[in-house]
Parts: C-alpha cells; structure tokens; sequence
C-alpha cells in the first residue's frame, strides 16, 4: 500500500518503518527541520534499538521517504496515519493544536479518497473532530472526496518499540466505515498471522482504550510504591511481597516493580488528560489524582533518603547517579524521574556527576546548571562522590564490582532507586544499602548457589 505518517517521531518513525519492512511504500512528514534533516542524511535523531537498522534498509530499499512536503506526501496516499504529539496542556488536558493543525493541512491537500488513522493519544471525541475540520477544508475547497476515519491507538512502549509494533499483543482498529476496516485489517495482516490479535471497536471506544490502558499501569506502580512505603515502615521487604502477590494468577508479575515513580511522555499526561476529559463531563475522579499524587511524592523518595544518610543540609555533597532516561534503553528524559531528582539535588545545594549510556545528550539540554556534570562512564560518576543513586535500571547497572564502590565512594551508600541489589550482599562489601520498600530482609531459602546466583542477575 502507499502511506503517509504525519509525525516523525518515536511513534510515527517505528510505525513508518515497521510498514515500509513489510513492503508499503511509506512517507512520513516531518516539520521540525532537525529531525528531517537526520532523517534525510540516514539517521535516526533519537535512540530506540534496531531502529536506525529497520530505517537504514529500507530507505535504502526506497520504501520509505521523508518530507516536510504535506501534498506530495499524500498525493498517492491510502492510508494517513497522524502520529503527532498531544502533550499536556496548561489545564491537564491534552494538547490537540498538532493534531488538528495537521488534520487541517490534510484537508487542504487530500486529492483522492482515503483512510485516515488517528494514531496519537487523544481524547475521545477527537477523531471525529478531526473528521470536521477535514470535511469542512475539502468544503471549503468545493471538492468531495470520501475521506474515512479510524482511531488506531498505539501500544508500542519506547525501548522496546520495533519488537512490539512487529508482534503486538493486539491491534485496535476503531471504526464506523467497512470500508476503512477492511484496509486497516490488510495493512496489519503479516503482523496477525498466529493468531487474531485485532480488536475492532466503534472509534470512541478505541480513543478510550489507550486512556484506560495507560492508566490501569500507572495505577499498578503507583499501588506498589504506595505498598513499598508501608513496607519500609512496618519491616517487610516489598521485592518478597512481590514474589509472594504476583503469582497470584488474577494480579501477575507484570509491572509490578517499587521504585522511584513513572516518568516518559504518557502515562503522567495521558492520567491528566483523562482525568481533565472525565471533570469536563462532569464526572470525579478521586482514584486518578490518588495515582499521581502518590507519584509525585514517589520521585522525591531517593533525595528525602540521601539527605537523611548525609545530614539535613546537602551542600557541598557530590551525589553519583546513575540512569537520566525515564526506562531503560531509551534517551526520553521526558518526566523523568532522573531529572526531578536532579533539580532537588542541585537546589539543596549538592553537585552531580551522573551517567547514562543513551539519555546524556538529552539530559545535557534539559538542565543547563553548573552542579551538573553529565560524564561518559558510570565510573566516572563515582569519582569523588560522597554516595551513588541508581535511577534507571539499564543492563550495566545491574551488576557492578560493589567492592569497588565501596572503595571509590567516600561517604560509602548506595540508593538503589530500582530494588536492584541485594542488600545483604551490597552490605557484606562494606556499603550501606538503601532500596525502596525494603524494610525486611529476605528470608533465604536457596542455596548459597542460587543466592550467588541471584546476586549477580540482581534478580531477588
Ligand atoms: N512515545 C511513546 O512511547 C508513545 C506510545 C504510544 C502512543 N504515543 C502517543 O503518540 C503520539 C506521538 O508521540 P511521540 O512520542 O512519537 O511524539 P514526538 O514528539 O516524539 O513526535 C511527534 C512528531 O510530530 C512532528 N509534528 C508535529 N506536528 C506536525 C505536523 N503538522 N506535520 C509534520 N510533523 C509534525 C513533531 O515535529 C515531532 O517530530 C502522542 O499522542 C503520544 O501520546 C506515544
């Protein structure tokens, strides 16, 4: 098929890709002339692993293009997918200036019939205003082409995003028009060949799908942060409630991990933007403030315990951090909790020299303060500092020579922001330990094989 993607970005650049490698011939649009100029040159202007490879071959195959051409993009187009930004807006809700200038732009230049997949996360409702400002544009221009719409929410998670859009767990086609499924279905066809995976719903319904989907997983972490801080408090270790509450088949071990709070560019708007959609209907919702409250706190867990091990006053401390992206092999520093932690650092006074494999370029952008020292190791960031915090918990972390730690850290503790490590063993090499939730120890029913086992993959 030919397509067009509105939106070079994480989602619109992995969709764009993905389709050109099952041989459509895709354009995607891109108007920030950096990232087309990346683009265009054969690079990828953010990191996301096999990405640059799946775009590489095939913009060499001549299946996919890049412009900031709207017309000559979509000349030829069945299908347009919008994949812009809908960040929050200054009220909670969901900025829709990028999507519905973009359906706007459309309008002015469709010249065929065609399918037009809303592929950003927004609120329900939107997709048929976008299908009003599109038919009043081609009114305007006296012509009647039939334009469908289908809401095809995204489910990819960054880090990971070529694997998912490659084998999703399900694809959601939102639609009215038969017409639009029919294509829709076609298009994901080699991507449901094992089995069904394609939920088709009325276009509400899949607007809401994405919301109700995002939140049911901040819900979860926010839960388990809430439970780590009982934890701590009541002397249980919250990584064996875990064990003990996931196996329960109805609860799973999925995302179901403590740590330093939920960052990334949709789970904190996209609670907003539901929760700003459910107050303009009328509609409370105490459960989803409660999830981003606890949130909020939650970032500012790891500086409340440095300052506790260091004394009330942090100037002059160097603090050692380690992981600025908001996840693990990802450079989104978008809200991530690296940068709250960060900020409040640097204000109480301490310096910072921190360490990420991906996310450093990013971060360097994003804070602009002497105290920060942004380094090319995760040794580096140990040299001459007091202590360490590990906020991401990329692979390399996972593992480190803690006896060195020991040796180059001078005030000799380890905030381990991932419930990484264990404590025993982190302990046993002459550092003090603190995690989240960790107000136990764990009982150990292993063997010393197994134990040593668990301490190298950092799995307790
Ligand atoms: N990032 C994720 O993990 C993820 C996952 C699922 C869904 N989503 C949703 O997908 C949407 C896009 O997210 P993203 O992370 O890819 O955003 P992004 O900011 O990385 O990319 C959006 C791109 O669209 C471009 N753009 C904006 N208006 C344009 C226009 N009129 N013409 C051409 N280009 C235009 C921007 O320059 C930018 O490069 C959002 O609604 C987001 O909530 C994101």
């Amino acid at each position: 098929m030919n397509l067009a993607i509105i939106g070079a970005g994480y989602v619109g650049l992995v969709t764009g890709a993905c389709l050109a490698d099952v041989g459509n011939r895709v354009v995607c649009v891109e108007r920030n002339s950096e990232r087309l100029d990346v683009l265009r040159h054969g690079g990828v202007p953010f990191f996301e692993p096999g990405l640059a490879e799946l775009v590489a071959h095939n913009a060499q195959a001549g299946r996919l293009s890049f412009t900031d051409d709207l017309a000559s993009a979509v000349h030829r187009a069945e299908i347009v997918f919008i994949a812009v930004g809908t960040p929050a807006d200054e009220d909670g809700s969901a900025d829709l200036g990028h999507v519905l200038e973009a359906s706007a732009a459309l309008g002015r230049t469709i010249s065929r019939d065609m399918v037009v997949v809303i592929k950003s996360t927004v609120p329900v409702g939107t997709c048929h205003r976008v299908q009003a400002v599109i038919d009043q544009e081609l009114r305007a221009r006296g012509v009647d082409w039939r334009i469908a719409i289908a809401s095809n929410p995204e489910f990819l998670k960054e880090g990971s995003a070529v694997d998912d859009f490659q084998r999703p767990d399900r694809i959601v086609i939102g639609t009215e028009d038969p017409e639009a499924l029919r294509l829709m279905a076609a298009l994901y066809a080699p991507y449901n060949r094992n089995r069904d995976r394609l939920i088709h719903t009325d276009v509400r319904s899949a607007e809401f799908t994405k919301y109700a989907s995002n939140v049911m997983l901040a819900t979860r972490i926010s839960l388990m942060n809430e439970l780590a801080r009982i934890a701590e408090k009541v002397g249980a270790d919250i990584e064996a409630v875990r064990h003990g509450t996931g196996a329960d088949p109805r609860i799973g071990h999925h995302f179901l991990y403590a740590g330093v709070g939920y960052g990334g560019s949709c789970f904190p708007k996209d609670i907003q933007a539901l929760a700003r959609l459910a107050a303009d209907h009328g509609e409370s919702t105490p459960l989803l403030h409660s999830v981003q409250r606890v949130n909020e706190e939650q970032k500012r867990v790891l500086a409340t315990k440095i300052r506790q091990h260091l004394g009330t006053s942090l100037k002059g401390r160097c603090i050692a951090l380690w992981g600025l992206a908001f996840k693990p092999n990802t450079d989104d520093i978008r809200e991530a909790p690296s940068i709250a932690l960060v900020r409040e650092l640097l204000a109480d006074g301490a310096t910072v020299r921190a360490y990420d494999p991906a996310a450093a370029e990013n971060a360097r952008r994003a804070i602009d303060h002497p105290g920060l020292t942004i380094v090319p190791t995760a040794w580096d960031a140990c040299e001459g500092a007091d202590v360490l915090a590990v906020v991401t918990e990329w692979r390399e972390f996972k593992s480190p020579d803690f006896h060195g730690l020991a040796a180059l850290l001078k005030c000799r503790a380890i905030f381990d922001g991932r419930n990484l490590y264990d404590p025993d063993y982190v302990e046993s090499c002459g550092l003090a330990y603190y995690g989240i939730g960790r107000g136990g120890r764990r009982v150990r029913s292993g063997s010393a094989e197994t134990d040593a086992y668990a301490v190298m993959t950092g799995y307790w």
